[in-house]
């Protein structure tokens, strides 16, 4: 068993990190709030909803950034692409993107100084360039939850901190709930309401910062 004796509550409008050493349980955690796995016992409710009865209906208000993000160098599809797969859900297969879903690529793009990245394939992109091209897909939905796990490993010092403050940002924005897995708390912590610390799929520490 990956997790035991959890017992958190995630407010709301709120920035959570979690931190731990590796295999401690924090990629887990977030594929039991993605209802991906299924608890063996105790209750988990996301956005009000018992998981994972329900994960079909919360996923459409929750973006996952995954940990192993990279693609493959021969990845063809566009950035632009990649950023407009972020509304998949919302749209039939094969409809082509709306004037204001392009113009939400435009604005969610600048945020995240990759604009000039659009039409480029995402195969050649660097690490760093990559992950900021998901995170602008999870973030162009507008997702009431965000689920991040390790978001920063290629991003250089100066980028992390302008990506951090703008998830602050969004929290306020979007009135979103963020979750941030991360080994690298010092960047993070400025914006953080709770960090949550696990080892060996306990919860060992759990603080409030006000
Ligand atoms: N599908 C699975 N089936 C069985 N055990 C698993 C499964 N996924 C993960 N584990 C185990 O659960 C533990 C926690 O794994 P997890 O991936 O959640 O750790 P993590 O904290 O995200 O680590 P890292 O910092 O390396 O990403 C590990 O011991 C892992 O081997
Ligand atoms: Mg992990």
């Amino acid at each position: 068993m990956a997790l035991r004796n959890i017992n958190v509550n995630i407010p709301l409008n709120s920035i959570s990190l979690i931190t731990g050493p590796n295999g401690s349980g924090k990629t887990t955690f977030l594929e039991l709030v993605l209802g991906f796995l299924k608890p063996l016992t105790g209750k988990l409710y996301v956005l009000g909803y018992e998981m994972p009865r329900n994960a079909s209906k919360v996923r459409l208000h929750v973006s996952y950034l995954p940990q192993n993000f990279m693609r493959d160098e021969r990845e063809t599809y566009s950035v632009k692409e990649v950023i407009l797969m972020g509304l998949a859900s919302y749209y039939a297969p094969f409809q082509k993107p709306s004037k204001e879903e392009l113009r939400m690529v435009k604005e969610v793009t600048k945020r995240l100084g990759i604009s000039d990245l659009l039409d480029y394939p995402m195969g050649i992109l660097s690490g760093g360039q990559q992950q900021r091209v998901m995170l602008a897909r999870a973030l162009i939905r507008k997702p009431k939850l965000i689920l991040l796990d390790e978001p920063f490993s290629s991003i250089d010092r100066d980028s992390r901190k302008e990506i951090v403050e703008l998830l602050s940002r969004i929290r306020d924005e979007y009135k979103a709930t963020i979750v941030i897995v991360t080994h690298i708390l010092s960047d993070v912590i400025s914006i953080a309401d709770q960090i949550i610390e696990l080892r060996d799929g306990e919860v060992v520490r759990s603080k409030w910062i006000s």
